[in-house]
């Protein structure tokens, strides 16, 4: 097969949804059809608890086996489906953006009794700023839920986006009976079983008298009546815009049942984006390039503590990915020859020779990379759009062990390389703060300095609002502004002037008082 041809077959997505919307039960669905796996409940055992109490020690347990659920790449009718998943806890959700940025498209789930959820809306804000085009599947159509209608208008209202139904319900909870298949005209007869799947009933009509005979004539009635009020306030679905992410086209189903999941899969490989061109701060790359470039979107770290290496996930941006040749880590400005990058295929992660743009390799690292890096064959480019976003839990981070403050030092520089948390250096008293998005991450990265660091530590409270990583043309103001807040001046990892805002009043007023001071709540901009 070219090369075209290998890029132009690739789909590469995540899923995303509110914890128990069904992200991990849709998952294992897709990768059944895929034939990656062969039994139920093999993606469902690997899923780290969403547990409300912090239970690290079970995400610990987990981490190892996530590393193989990181990315599951599976062949389906002549397309290489690779789906990245994202944590579903919430305290993770740094990581969730991260992996956005290595998709080109993305399924929502959204729960049918529910509707949309805060943890969808916070995702589809990340979705949006990137124009990344969506698919809206949603679930749990055998459980009573909202009417359909209210449904629509409630992803419209909440994600912000244009919707267009791709299928349509029949009833819903004890009353379901199935859907219709707009996109490709044909009936679904609901039934609960969980693996197999039906053969659709071609309907092509839905005036079809036929109909009457299978639901029944008040649904048959209902339903068509639902179509002709859909038809009239939907606008036809039109590619162009799902493509620009403008219009998002809505699947009815029940993944636990397995139904309406087959629909799904075979409307987003028709439809779903192949590898698009990748933004960096000089110009932009086209994934035909022929000369391989990507970058690192996650790192993580090895289950054993004897052997601290890590792997560190690649997008493919452009050009072919080809094992033992030489590449240039722009960063360092150092070249490394990659002798066993992996590949994933559902549960299993095996050597590669070749890749393309869209896939995912997991590269051996002795701590080389931090999350953002690019590496190419030769051209000093740097991929855009991996950000650190202001955190919004702070705490210092003491050493609780004077004899092991070498490994407290190096644990702390590369759980941040992995993206763990954010470190802060006070400019004021010198001292340290870590700065997380959720609770979580306080615990893990003190369990992990413990087991893999050998080394302790040990929190104390300070109280901040934002941190803000500020700029400006204007260097006597920016002096100025330093000098009156050193208090609360701060550099990044990277040496970068952060500001330490300890309330949204204080924000407010630096904004006010400083005009040509620019405050940012992204480390990109
Ligand atoms: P998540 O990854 O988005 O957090 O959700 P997950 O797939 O784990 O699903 C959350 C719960 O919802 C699970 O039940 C799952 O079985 C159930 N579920 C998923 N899809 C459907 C559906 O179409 N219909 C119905 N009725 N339920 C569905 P659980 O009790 O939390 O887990 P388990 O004991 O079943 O494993």
């Amino acid at each position: 097969m070219g090369f075209l041809q290998e890029i132009q077959r690739r789909r590469t997505f995540a899923i995303i949804s509110h914890p128990d919307a069904g992200k991990t039960t849709l998952t294992e669905k897709l990768l059944l059809f895929g034939g990656a796996i062969h039994v139920a409940g093999a993606v469902k055992s690997n899923k780290i608890k969403k547990t409300a109490t912090s239970d690290f020690m079970e995400i610990e347990k987990q981490r190892g086996i996530s590393v193989a659920t990181s990315v599951m790449g599976f062949e389906y009718k002549d397309h290489k489906v690779n789906i990245l998943d994202t944590p579903g806890h919430q305290d993770f959700a740094e990581d969730t953006f991260r992996t956005l940025t290595a998709v080109d498209s993305v399924i929502i789930v959204v729960d049918a009794a529910k509707g949309v959820e805060n943890q969808t809306r916070k995702l589809m804000e990340v979705c949006r700023m990137r124009k990344t085009p969506v698919m809206v599947f949603i679930n749990k159509m055998d459980r009573p839920s909202k009417d359909p209608f209210d449904l629509l208008e409630e992803v419209e209202d909440e994600l912000q986006i244009n919707v267009r139904p791709l299928s349509w319900p029949i009833g819903n909870g004890p009353s379901f009976q199935g859907v219709y298949n707009i996109f490709e005209q044909n009936l679904n007869l609901f039934e609960a079983n969980k693996q197999t799947v039906q053969e659709a009933i071609a309907i092509n009509d839905i005036k079809d008298p036929e109909l009457e005979n299978i639901i029944g004539k008040a649904p048959a009635e209902l339903v068509r009546d639902e179509l002709e009020l859909m038809d009239g306030v939907f606008p036809a679905f039109d590619n162009t815009k799902y493509l620009k992410g403008e219009l998002a086209p809505v699947f009815f189903g029940s993944a636990l049942n397995n139904f309406g999941v087959n629909e799904l899969l075979n409307c987003f490989i028709q439809i779903a984006p192949s590898p698009q061109p990748s933004v960096t701060k000089t110009r932009t790359i086209e994934p035909s390039e022929e000369k391989f470039s990507g970058f690192v979107f996650k790192i993580h770290a090895n289950m054993d503590p004897n052997h601290r290496n890590r792997i560190a996930f690649v997008k493919i941006c452009s050009g072919k990915f080809e094992r033992n040749k030489s590449y240039l880590h722009v960063r360092q400005g150092k070249n490394y020859k990659f002798s066993s990058p992996t590949a994933f295929m559902a549960e299993k992660k095996s050597i590669i020779d070749e890749a393309y743009p869209g896939d995912i390799v997991g590269l051996p690292d002795s701590g080389n990379f931090i999350i953002g890096d690019t590496i190419t064959e030769g051209e000093k480019i740097s991929f855009k759009g991996l950000p650190s976003f202001s955190p919004e839990l702070f705490r210092y981070i003491e050493n609780a062990d004077p004899m092991k403050t070498k490994q407290l030092n190096k644990g702390i520089d590369q759980l941040m390389d992995e993206g763990v948390a954010q470190l802060f250096t006070s400019q004021f008293n010198g001292r340290k703060i870590i700065g997380t998005v959720g609770a979580l991450q306080f615990e893990v990265i003190e369990y992990r300095l413990n087991h893999e660091y050998n080394a302790k530590c040990r929190y104390e409270p300070i109280n901040l609002y934002k941190a803000c990583w500020i700029r400006s043309k204007n260097a006597a103001e920016l002096a100025d502004f330093k000098l009156r807040k050193t208090q609360y001046m701060a550099k990044d990892k990277q040496g970068r002037d952060v500001f330490l805002a300890d309330s949204s009043y204080m924000l407010q007023l630096a904004q006010q008082n400083f005009k040509d001071i620019e405050f940012h709540f992204t480390s990109e901009f």
